[in-house]
């Protein structure tokens, strides 16, 4: 693995305070000490992707199991954990940001660490930046977290960046906060390795689970009443535990009794064998959305990314999946301003995402990620802000107009949305539709993590209004009176 400047290389041959043999048990240290006094609590704040999220769920887990309270606000917490990324410069910045801020929330004897993949990255330049910060605890590290947090207690900073082939946190059972979705991991680290990503250098190698072990999990949360289900991986249509592929667990998950929408993300253009596209045309819970990550439209800029396709090989990829699957719905991930990219480059990402079809894109400028191949480009090659900055808004207007044009069509039509949560406002509930799109309606918290079929109403271009149109519509009428 290939390192820049000033980082540590995170390898999995890093030195570290402490090693895997610090399989913690629930009676040591800390706890042990406090069994009179009240539970001690913990607060995480989540950055970065759905992988992050599972992550702190992990670690609630983990530190549940060592006696634990989970507390949603960093004010006064005993241990606070900032679960960080290190995607894009920005994200990193916002995370030093906060990090300055726990200082207020601290009591006297509060612990700070930071996880995640700029704990993974930084390791101990985090500790030296921030004398507030006790611990430094890479994504494979988080079972040592109750270890180093009484390490803390006695005064020892510790970092922990070891990478683990073997991890997978099987004995960890997550704490869940949602109700209506469970993000499952079935695969961690990441084999590509584009030009521009630092994931590979925060995650490691990709490993996956067992295809029984994710089975068992699926199957604890129906029983909890969870009915949808998203497999994460950075590639996770790569899925392979050495007897069974993607195309297997999808199938294996899909017939889990109480599965009613299975989702997946992020898959690779390149890992969609006709096998794993027919197991996701076949298994009735699949949902009608996959998010296929394109990057950019123009082959020659793809070849630079080392995204191993071209833009031809992504539209067949597209337009196989369309035909397998009636109704779908494509959305994706877009970088402008990667090195190189010449005019003629970037209108070809106009035409793809025209092409493709896309119904939604998250967009991103090109940051340069230390370490990363895509730095050692020639500097002539490197875009200029103002360039980057207007052709990230020409791609927006794009994936508006398009979005919009869809969604119009789609009005007066009937659809199941299961409701997920209120709306942020709080008047209104926010369910979606199984490819993903999101419409408001009126009605009940009791509502949550149920099913309705409900009529599209209106459209801001991107979300929809819509009202019940089943047997659950909400009794508005008023009962008649007894005369
Ligand atoms: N594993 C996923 C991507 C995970 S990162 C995949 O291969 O598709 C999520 C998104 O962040 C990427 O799809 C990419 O669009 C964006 N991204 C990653 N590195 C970036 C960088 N250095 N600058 C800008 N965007 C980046
Ligand atoms: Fe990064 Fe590429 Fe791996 Fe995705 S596939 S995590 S973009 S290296
Ligand atoms: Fe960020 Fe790490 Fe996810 S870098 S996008 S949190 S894998």
């Amino acid at each position: 693995m290939k390192t820049h400047g000033a980082c540590r290389p995170p390898s999995r041959f890093a030195p570290s305070l402490t090693s895997r043999v610090l399989k913690p048990s629930p009676t040591v240290g800390y706890l042990s000490e406090m069994s009179s006094t009240p539970r001690p609590t913990v607060y995480i704040e989540t950055y970065g992707c759905q992988m992050n999220v599972a992550d702190s769920e992990l670690m609630y887990g983990t530190l549940a199991a060592h006696g634990y309270d989970a507390v949603d606000a960093p004010d006064g917490a005993d241990v606070i954990l900032v679960n960080t990324c290190a995607i894009r410069d920005h994200a990193e910045q916002r995370v030093i940001g906060r990090l300055g801020e726990m200082r207020r929330f601290m009591k006297p004897d509060s612990i700070v660490g930071v996880t995640g993949c700029m704990a993974q990255r930084l390791g101990p330049k985090l500790l030296e930046k921030a004398r507030h910060v006790s611990l430094v605890v890479g994504p494979d590290g988080y079972r040592a977290l109750p270890q180093l947090i009484d390490n803390a207690r006695n005064g020892e900073r510790g970092i922990f960046t070891t990478f683990d082939l073997e991890e997978h946190y099987e004995d960890v059972v997550p704490r869940r906060t949602d109700p209506v979705k469970a993000w499952i991991p079935v695969q961690r680290g990441c084999d590509y390795r584009c030009t521009y990503c630092i994931v590979p250098q925060t995650r490691g190698s990709e490993r996956s689970r067992q295809l029984h072990e994710v089975v068992r999990e699926v199957r604890q949360v129906v029983e909890t009443g969870t009915s949808e289900i998203v497999l994460l991986g950075q590639t996770v249509n790569s899925y392979n535990d050495g007897a069974n592929d993607f195309a297997d667990l999808l199938r294996a998950v899909g017939a889990i009794d109480g599965v009613k929408r299975l989702r997946y993300t992020s898959p690779h253009p390149n890992d969609f064998s006709d096998r794993v596209i027919a197991a996701h045309a076949e298994v009735d819970a699949a949902c009608e959305h996959v998010h296929l990550p394109m990057q950019s439209g123009s082959t020659r800029v793809l070849k630079r990314m080392l995204r191993r396709y071209s833009r031809e090989e992504f539209l067949q990829c597209v337009d196989r999946l369309r035909a397998a699957v009636p109704n779908l719905v494509l959305t994706t991930d877009v970088i402008v301003g990667f090195p190189g990219e010449s005019d003629e480059d970037f209108a070809e990402t106009l035409t793809a995402v025209t092409a493709a079809g896309f119904s939604d894109a998250f967009t991103f400028k090109f940051s340069p990620r230390p370490g990363t191949p895509a730095t050692r480009m020639p500097a002539e090659e490197m875009i200029a802000d103002d360039v980057a900055s207007e052709r990230l808004a020409r791609l927006i207007q794009t994936v508006r107009a398009q979005s919009r044009e869809q969604n119009l069509s789609l009005l007066g039509s009937r659809v199941e949305i299961l409701v997920e949560r209120l709306a942020r406002d709080g008047a209104l509930l926010m369910g979606r539709t199984r490819n993903w799109k999101t419409v408001l309606v009126p009605g009940e918290a009791s509502l949550i993590n149920s099913y309705h079929t409900v009529e599209l109403t209106g459209t801001t271009g991107s979300t929809f209004t819509g009202t019940f149109v089943d047997q659950h519509k909400p009794m508005r009428q008023p009962l008649p009176m007894a005369s």
